[in-house]
């Protein structure tokens, strides 16, 4: 009898256990479910929200524009929730990365910040691309130049000629676009070479130039790409006797104001510049109004250009010289002066 009742009591304690321990998987099982399914709306959500106010300067696929660094790299992706959080909600002191908080001025609510940190562990990089692709907020391309294979084999014989032929690329690639036209100093000059040791030609490429357009390179470019940069720098004159030219940026392109000009500066305005000057470029918490009375009559074409082309160092009003075209400079002049006709007399923000 007791053994029966005994055996029973085993029997009850392990059916306990079983239902117990099935309830409690398909809970851990619900919450899982539950928890993708979060992550999976955040990332939704925060996709608009990059297309929105990211892209510009760190690309449709995450991939990093100029100096701006990538944000779909592994290394992000390691870094800690806190860390990324942070740095999007207060921005980076110093750098074109703006605080994006409300708390600190910004734009976006710290919901909205979570979903943006969620996503940038979990974005799928190639939708995200679509999505800002089907939005039509695909920034434009940086200016490129392109350099002929007949000249790549010919610097590529030079002794040393493997990383000449790299520097060169890495100079058409992230440098031509200001230091070959009136934006920035030539590196080719004799002046620079007396007065640069390769040292200090290292340290300016890794660190910049404070307060000037010339952004520091190290999160970007590695050790051996700066010192094949400072090697190019330093070897022009040998590759000028060898008989190669080289590349300048494509020259500035005169544009009259047409209707299709501003369309086109429409269109990129609100790629570029609208998630900080406002719809209509009548001004948020990050940034002035445009599409003010006083602000125009002020503000020649020529400074207009100037401003968007050099940025305000110092502010987070970045440079665009380095990245736009002299003509998609000189298109969102005109439409930002297209505004002149009707801008309200004071600024309404
Ligand atoms: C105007 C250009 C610009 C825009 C727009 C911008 N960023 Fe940045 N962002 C930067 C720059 C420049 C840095 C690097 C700052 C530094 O040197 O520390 C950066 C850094 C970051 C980093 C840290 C990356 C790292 O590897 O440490 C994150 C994360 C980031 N941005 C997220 C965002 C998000 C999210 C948005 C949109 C809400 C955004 N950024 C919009 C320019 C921009
Ligand atoms: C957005 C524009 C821009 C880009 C892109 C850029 N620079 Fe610069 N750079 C400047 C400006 C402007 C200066 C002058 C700063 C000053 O006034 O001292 C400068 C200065 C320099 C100097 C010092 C020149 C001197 O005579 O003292 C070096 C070296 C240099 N840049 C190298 C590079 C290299 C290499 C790259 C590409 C990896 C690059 N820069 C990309 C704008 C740029
Ligand atoms: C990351 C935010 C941000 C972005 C993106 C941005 N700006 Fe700015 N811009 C600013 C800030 C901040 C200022 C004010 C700088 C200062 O304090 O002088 C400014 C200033 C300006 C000014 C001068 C305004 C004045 O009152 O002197 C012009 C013109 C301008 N921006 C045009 C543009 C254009 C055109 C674009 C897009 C191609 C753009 N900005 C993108 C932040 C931004």
């Amino acid at each position: 009898m007791t053994r029966t009742m005994h055996l029973w009591g085993i029997f009850s304690v392990a059916t306990i256990i079983t239902v117990l321990s099935y309830v409690i998987l398909t809970e851990t099982d619900r919450q899982e479910t539950a928890t993708a399914k979060i992550q999976a709306q955040a990332v939704t959500a925060a996709t608009d929200l990059y297309a929105e106010n990211c892209v510009s300067c760190h690309g449709a696929s995450g991939e990093g524009i100029l100096s701006t660094p990538p944000l779909n790299s592994d290394a992000l992706r390691m870094m800690d929730e806190e860390s990324i959080l942070k740095t999007i909600a207060r921005g980076r002191y110093g750098t074109t990365m703006a605080a994006w908080s409300v708390d600190e001025g910004g734009v976006l609510s710290n919901s909205a910040i979570t979903q943006l940190v969620t996503f940038i562990y979990h974005a799928d990089w190639e939708a995200v691309s679509a999505r800002v692709a089907a939005l039509g907020l695909t920034p434009p391309e940086p200016v490129v130049v392109e350099i002929s294979p007949e000249t790549m084999t010919q610097i590529q014989a030079l002794p040393d000629g493997a990383s000449l032929a790299n520097g060169l690329t890495l100079y058409t690639e992230n440098c031509v676009a200001c230091h070959g036209t009136a934006i920035a100093p030539t590196l080719n000059s004799e002046d620079l070479r007396s007065r640069l040791t390769d040292d200090d030609l290292t340290r300016i490429i890794r660190e910049g130039v404070a307060g000037t357009l010339m952004a520091g390179w190290s999160n970007i470019l590695s050790e051996t790409e700066v010192t094949d940069l400072v090697n190019f720098i330093r070897n022009y004159p040998v590759l000028e006797t060898a008989g190669i030219t080289l590349p300048t940026a494509p020259p500035p392109i005169a544009v009259e104001m047409t209707p299709e000009l501003i369309a086109e500066g429409g269109r990129l305005f609100g790629i570029l510049c609208v998630q900080c000057h406002g719809v209509n470029g009548y001004g948020t918490q990050i940034a002035p109004a445009l599409n003010a009375q006083p602000f125009l009559d002020d503000t020649p074409d020529s400074a207009l250009a100037q401003i968007i082309a050099n940025g305000v160092p110092g502010t987070k009003m970045p440079a665009w010289g380095g990245y736009l075209s002299e003509s998609d400079v000189l298109a969102i002049t005109a439409y930002i002066r297209s505004w002149a006709p009707t801008a309200p007399p004071t600024v309404g923000n």
